[in-house]
């Protein structure tokens, strides 16, 4: 599809979940050059009016932002009054909570925010924004998910089953939103060189890839597919390991991979 018929094709404005930095900045930067007007969300308000006045200027879009924490449970909520007077067309759900260790040891609270931001907050903003989308016969949803959500992935256990869930709702959804002219993708990324990766990992992985270059290869695949896995070498990690080797042996890699004996 042509950059200049995103708007007309799903609406005018685009909800980026998750916008601050890295991923979801590139998604909102790529959806602003398509012409569509941006409500950005996510915590920091400071660096949501920063980007916003960036991207005001670089793309000449209506940019407007609003600071909430998609852990609460009243996020859909807060959400309500910022969307009543727009036609939103598209809804990127980027944010995520995720959680390194054992699962035995870890923390009820840092259990209890990823099912808050990765499961509940996009069952309860697709429920708030889908319906306008599906009255009008269009619109779109980017569900951001992980390979780490294809397998078990020792290490990661709960943000892992958070990402399969994701993948899981954005397929049933494609199928169910496409007669009524809804696109809807589940991108299952593997490492993206996020302020929020290096801050993590402080180092690369194989094949990681650039915010720009998964935000592009994802809107690339709206319309076209359910899943998309950007970038070449993760799409043959996924092939491999989804395909030719037992669960047990994915499994063990994926172990490996973070160190989990
Ligand atoms: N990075 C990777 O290697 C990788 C790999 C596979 C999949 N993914 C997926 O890609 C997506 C983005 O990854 P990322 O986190 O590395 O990058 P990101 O897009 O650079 O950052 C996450 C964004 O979400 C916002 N956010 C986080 N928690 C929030 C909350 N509770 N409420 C509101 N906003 C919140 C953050 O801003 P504030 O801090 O200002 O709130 C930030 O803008 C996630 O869904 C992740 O699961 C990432």
């Amino acid at each position: 599809m042509a950059a200049s018929d995103y708007v007309t094709r799903y609406g005018k404005w685009a909800v980026i979940a998750g916008a601050s930095e890295g991923l979801g900045a590139a998604f909102a930067a790529q959806l602003g050059e398509r012409g569509m007007d941006l409500l950005l969300l996510a915590r920091r308000e400071a660096a949501l009016a920063e980007l916003a006045q960036r991207l005001r200027r670089q793309t000449g879009v209506e940019v407007r932002h609003l600071a909430l924490d998609l852990a609460h449970p009243a996020a859909a909520e807060t959400l309500a009054p910022a969307v009543a007077d727009i036609e939103v067309g598209m809804l990127v759900y980027n944010a995520a909570a995720s959680q390194m260790g054992r699962f035995v040891t870890m923390e009820q609270d840092a259990l209890e925010r990823m099912v808050q931001v990765n499961v509940r907050g996009p069952l309860t903003f697709l429920h708030a924004l889908l319906p306008p989308m599906h009255a009008r016969g269009r619109g779109a949803v980017v569900l951001m998910s992980s390979l780490a959500g294809m397998q078990g992935s020792p290490g990661i256990a709960a943000y892992a089953a958070t990402k399969a869930f994701n993948t899981i709702l954005g397929e049933s959804l494609w199928h169910e939103l496409r007669a009524h002219g809804i696109d809807v993708v589940a991108s299952c990324a593997g490492a993206i060189r996020t302020p929020g990766y290096l801050r993590t990992y402080g180092k690369e992985a194989p094949g990681i890839l650039p915010p720009e270059a998964v935000a592009r290869q994802t809107l690339a695949a709206l319309g076209k597919r359910p899943r998309v896995v950007p970038g070449l070498l993760n799409r043959v990690v996924a092939q491999v390991s989804g395909r030719l080797l037992s669960r047990k042996t994915a499994i063990n890699l994926m172990a490996g991979s973070s160190n989990m004996p």
